[in-house]
């Protein structure tokens, strides 16, 4: 176990930002995670990070304590019933790894869900989503080291209060536990879905009829390529802010203005609306100020183009919020953890 002292945090992070760890310590294992948590080092630090593919982090300034890098490895089938596989996997485990790890098995469900930045420890955290699924579709449990107590935990779906983007890792436990592995349920029997349109349009450009898991991953591989930017070119953190959810009544007074709104039914009274077509009607979509922009393809992500300082990229945030909210009304919420 070393603890580092005065680390660049820049390969650490898909923006790219160059700062520093005043302390940066990585664990392979629980044993040394533990280890590392009570060492006096760590409890004598006000701040605190456990840092896993860094994919939804933007550093502002210098990281004043010390962060623990998650590298724990390992995918296993735990179980298995008529209907599932029960997949457990360790929560350092890349992202897109673990997903082609999956259609190489044969395990369905995860399929839309390619191509995205990160941790298999950071998709419950934030219920990571694209293309009509969320990771609380296909979670089944996890396990979590309990911070102070030094407790292996287990958290089951009803435990986690999945949202849009949330769960209680976010908000009324943040800070208190660190997840070590996570379990999913995928399926024997595929059940695709190709709802969202543009999977269907891409299955068709593909000239597939009858798709099956490999190919809708492929379609969404396709799609997210194609408006995107890869992190390890461009830096960014996938999409920068919420989409909102607004009143009908709102969502009315826009469709009056402006007949090509993207919305979509949440309940009787609201709607979700397209954070990137707000920003790009507000003309950012392709600007670039220094190093810091929004990218040409897709609004909804702000990049950095090289040497954008953290403060700078939140800046734009800032002056990006402020103008939807002077045309729409409507207050973007940030997704990105900004620290
Ligand atoms: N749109 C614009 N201009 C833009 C961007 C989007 O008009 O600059 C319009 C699109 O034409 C479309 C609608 O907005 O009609 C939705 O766009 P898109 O399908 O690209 O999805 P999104 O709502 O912008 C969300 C997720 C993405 C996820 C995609 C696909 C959030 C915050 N983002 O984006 O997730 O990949 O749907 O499911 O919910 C992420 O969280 O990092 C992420 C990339």
């Amino acid at each position: 176990m070393t603890i580092l002292q005065n680390i660049s945090l820049k390969p650490y992070n898909t923006f790219g930002i160059d700062v520093t760890a005043k302390q940066f310590a990585t664990f392979t294992s629980v044993e040394e995670l533990k280890e590392l948590i009570s060492n006096s080092k760590f409890k004598t630090q006000n701040s605190k990070l456990i840092l896993g593919g860094g994919s939804n982090i933007l550093f502002t300034k210098d990281f004043d304590g010390i962060i623990l890098k998650n590298e724990l490895k390992g995918i296993e089938l735990v179980h298995q019933d008529e209907e599932y596989f029960y997949i457990k996997a360790a929560a350092g485990e890349n992202w897109h790894s673990f997903v082609l790890h999956c259609l190489n098995h044969n395990y369905a469900g995860i399929e839309n869900l390619s191509l995205i930045p990160g941790t298999v420890g950071a998709s419950p955290m934030q219920n990571i989503g694209a293309y009509g699924i969320e990771i609380k579709d296909i979670f089944y449990q996890l396990e979590a080291l309990h911070i102070t107590t030094q407790t292996v935990q287990t958290f089951n779906i009803e435990d986690c209060g999945f949202g849009y983007r949330t769960s209680v890792f976010k908000t009324k436990l943040k800070n208190e536990f660190i997840i070590l592995n996570v379990t999913y349920k995928l399926r024997k029997k595929a059940v695709l879905n190709t709802s969202y349109g543009a999977i269907e349009k891409e299955l068709e450009a593909m000239h597939i009829a009858e798709p099956n898991i490999q190919s809708v991953a492929d379609a969404v591989i396709r799609i997210r390529s194609s408006k995107l930017p890869d992190p390890a070119r461009i830096g960014n953190a996938g999409s920068f802010f919420k989409n909102p959810v607004i009143s009908k009544f709102r969502r009315h007074a826009i469709a009056e203005r402006f007949k090509d709104l993207p919305s979509f039914v949440i309940d009787d009274m609201h709607y979700k609306i397209a954070a990137g077509w707000l920003i790009e009607k507000c003309g950012f979509k392709g600007f670039r100020k220094g190093d810091a922009g929004c990218h040409k393809d897709q609004a909804l992500v702000l990049v950095n183009y090289g040497h954008a300082k953290g403060s700078e990229i939140f800046d734009l945030s800032e002056t990006i919020i402020s103008a939807v909210k002077k045309e729409f009304g409507i207050e973007l919420e940030r997704e990105v953890n900004i620290y």
